[in-house]
């Protein structure tokens, strides 16, 4: 509400006295904490102010901070082998914030990889960091002691979670879901075809623009929730289907796998950027130990470096990354080259591609674009990006960093 005031032109506020820390972090706001409202009308006339009883500050049961955050900052990139197409894969969704799938059997690096995802997000910008704390706040888990949040938010909800502690909802207070809570950070659905069919039809309207719509009794509330969304799955229910027979121990029916892949290619999938297999760990052990991998600390300055190029030439508009960018705007003011849109043209001419799709994968190319310091996507970044959308694995060539 501070926040809400302040970009009104609001520059003094009274709140409850428990509240004054939080509330000052609202930059440029002069915060009143009170005990009373004979208080208030005291400091209003300029008259002495009367005293009263303490305000109670929330119960500290609210103040759930997550641990597990600490952890997975020292995670690091290099210590995954190989999965080079993956690794590659991940930087571009992080420096572009594009949703992206990984797919594989157990053990291949899934989760691994997505819990590294966070290391390599450079720090919250200042518009960030309140909103997210503005999001924690309304949850109860911002604890004004520790400040504003500054790093980027990891949330990784169980499959059996409910829609509400997903996308938001309650019977009181709205509470912000999971899905508010990974503003600007990552969202990650582990097992994904695994979740709630009303929870994964939610998820449509966040994963196409950002923000989340709460319906409640008689009224609706919209928070944002712009954050990456990274989902997991197996190639079947028990994570053994290998097309390859000589390694294929799958023990499914064939009606649950495909039950389960039809979840993977529903309309959620459709509105991810990014889609990757990786192969069963043994293939590559091999090759594991001759290149050394890099850390997470070299790939984020990486990332860092396009989300700079990418702010500089978004300034002024109302999104920060190319995975935000609006379909038309891009196509309109920041075009690709002749060859390269000409090659997205063949593929929606022959129905290779739905309309959404080439949006996608022209921020895409932007992307691969800024990570390449190209002062405009061409035929090499689109082909990049293609194979990023489908799931098909890249060329040599492709994987070429500039550093
Ligand atoms: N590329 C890799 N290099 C080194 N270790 C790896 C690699 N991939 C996976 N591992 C290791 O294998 C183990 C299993 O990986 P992880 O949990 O990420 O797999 P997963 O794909 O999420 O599997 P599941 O489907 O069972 O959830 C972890 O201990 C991880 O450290
Ligand atoms: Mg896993």
């Amino acid at each position: 509400m501070v926040l809400a005031a302040a970009e009104r032109g609001v520059r003094a506020v009274f709140v409850p006295e428990p509240q004054a820390d939080e509330a000052a972090m609202v930059p440029d706001m002069s915060v009143i904490g009170v005990r009373s409202l004979a208080q208030v009308v005291a400091v209003l006339r300029g008259e002495e102010v009367p005293d009263a009883d303490p305000v109670a500050p929330l119960s500290g049961a609210r103040l759930l901070a997550w641990r597990g955050q600490e952890r997975l900052e020292e995670l690091d990139l290099a210590d995954l082998l190989g999965v080079d197409d993956a690794r590659y894969a991940v930087e571009v969704a992080a420096a572009g914030g594009h949703h992206l799938l990984l797919s594989g059997p157990k053990g291949s690096g899934k989760t691994s990889l997505a819990e590294r995802i966070p290391g390599i997000l450079p720090d919250l910008s200042p518009d960030e960091s309140l909103e997210l704390s503005a999001i924690c706040s309304l949850a109860g888990t911002l604890d004004p002691a520790a400040g504003m949040l500054t790093r980027p938010p990891f949330s990784a909800p169980h499959h059996d979670a409910s829609k509400a502690s997903i996308i938001g909802g309650g019977s009181g207070a709205v509470q912000p879901g999971e899905v508010s809570r990974a503003h600007a950070g990552v969202l990650f659905l582990d097992e994904f075809p695994l979740f709630r069919s009303d929870v994964i039809e939610a998820l449509r309207q966040p994963l196409e623009s950002g923000d989340v719509t709460v319906a409640r009794r008689d009224e609706s509330v919209t928070l944002p929730a712009r954050g990456m969304v990274v989902l997991a799955c197996n190639p079947c229910p028990c994570g053994d289907f290998s097309g390859d027979v000589r390694l294929n121990t799958c023990t499914c029916r064939e009606v649950q796998r495909r039950d389960y892949r039809n979840k993977v290619t529903g309309p959620v999938a459709d509105r991810v950027d990014i889609v990757r297999h990786l192969p069963p760990l043994r293939k590559r052990d091999a090759v594991a130990d001759l290149e050394r991998a890099e850390t997470s600390a070299e790939v984020g300055r990486r990332v860092a470096a396009a989300r700079t190029r990418q702010a500089e030439r978004y300034a002024g508009e109302s999104w920060r990354l190319n995975g935000h960018a609006p379909g038309p705007v891009l196509r309109e003011r920041w075009p690709l080259t002749k060859a390269g849109q000409a090659a997205v043209d063949e593929l929606l001419y022959d129905g290779g591609l739905s309309r959404r799709g080439a949006t996608r994968v022209h921020r895409l190319s932007w992307t691969v674009a800024d990570l390449r310091r190209l002062d405009r996507p061409g035929l090499d970044e689109v082909e990049t990006a293609l194979r990023l959308r489908v799931g098909e694995p890249l060329l040599l060539r492709m994987l070429e960093r500039v550093s």
